[in-house]
């Protein structure tokens, strides 16, 4: 099957498991469930939950049931996204092709639905079915450490904010990108790993893999929100520069950070050598993700 077909059947997997977790819009109080649903269901990539079964397919073959550790990771990103887009974040009013959330329930509404989304994930991991305590604990702890403040998403998110109009530095701009997209990416990598059980050396390569897939997402996020329009991205392009945030373009230009992306997926595919054939579809992963043009 080609990686496109693939994608999309790993999509459908996601959704349907997301489907089940999150309660129905028609569950009180109402208004909430619908604007999860809402966010949630809007045709987002689900990279994430798809970089984690991959990573885990990798060390130990397909696993049933995999899906529903997978919707942790989206769970967080869509509650990332709705909180990114806030009127005293980004101010957005575009997401995946459609109204964003606080556009479309209003802005107490949105913060509330990412609250949930975020306390949901936590819910997913303590829930799991067929996986040991210890196992579910060390997941918990992954995603919590990728998703604070100490080099995880939201202090990525404030190094973002508060860099808004400063030099555009190399160091700045690193520091934002490993952590408000870098973290969680490379946290779908070990977090599969560990639900596969993987040893130290699989887990210290899976990781490797994600940080240099992670830094080449948001390189390409960057670039995209330069040279792609909204209607494409389902967000509202160039934003970046109007919003003078710290970005790899503007930073190193748009050819040379082209060249940087294209580094990170070498770098990363070389870790994904010791893995041999099973490491097929992460190679793939890796060549889309630097490749995507939305
Ligand atoms: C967009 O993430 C925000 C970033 C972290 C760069 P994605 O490009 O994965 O967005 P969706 O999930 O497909 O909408
Ligand atoms: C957002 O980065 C990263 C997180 C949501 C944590 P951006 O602000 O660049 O994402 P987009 O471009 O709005 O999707
Ligand atoms: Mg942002
Ligand atoms: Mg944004
Ligand atoms: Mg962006």
């Amino acid at each position: 099957m080609n990686i496109r077909d693939y994608l999309h059947e790993q999509q459908k997997l996601v959704d349907a498991a997301l489907g089940r977790w999150v309660p129905p819009a028609s569950t009180p109080p109402e208004n909430i469930h619908s604007a999860m649903r809402y966010s949630l269901f809007a045709g987002g990539k689900r990279i994430r939950p798809v970089l984690f079964m991959e990573a885990a397919r990798t060390i130990r073959g397909e696993i049933a049931g995999i899906e529903d550790a997978a919707c942790s990771l989206e769970l967080i990103h869509t509650y990332s996204l709705i909180h990114d887009d806030l009127p005293a974040l980004d101010n957005d009013d575009l997401r995946r092709g459609r109204p964003t959330c606080h556009k479309q329930y209003g802005e107490a509404m949105a913060i509330l639905a990412g609250d949930a989304l975020l306390t949901l994930a936590f819910q997913v991991l303590a829930q799991l079915p067929d996986v040991d305590a210890l196992r579910k604990a060390r997941l918990v702890e992954e995603l919590a450490v990728a998703s604070g403040t100490v080099g995880g998403m939201i202090g990525g998110q404030v190094n973002d904010l508060e860099g808004e109009g400063r030099e555009p530095t190399p160091v700045l701009l690193e520091s934002i990108h490993r952590a408000k997209t870098g973290a969680l990416l490379r946290a779908s990598l070990r977090m599969g790993a560990i639900y596969a059980q993987a040893d130290r050396d699989q887990l210290a390569a899976l990781t490797c893999f994600g940080e240099h897939i992670g830094l080449a997402f948001q390189i390409v996020d960057d670039l995209l929100d330069v040279e792609e329009s909204s209607a494409t991205l389902g967000k509202t392009a160039g934003k970046d520069a109007q919003q003078h945030k710290v970005t790899f373009p503007a930073v190193y230009g748009v050819a040379r950070s082209h060249e940087m992306a294209e580094e990170q997926r070498r770098r990363a595919l070389e870790t994904l050598e010791r893995f041999g054939s099973s490491g097929g579809r992460l190679r793939e992963l890796a060549d889309l993700i630097v490749h995507r043009r939305a």
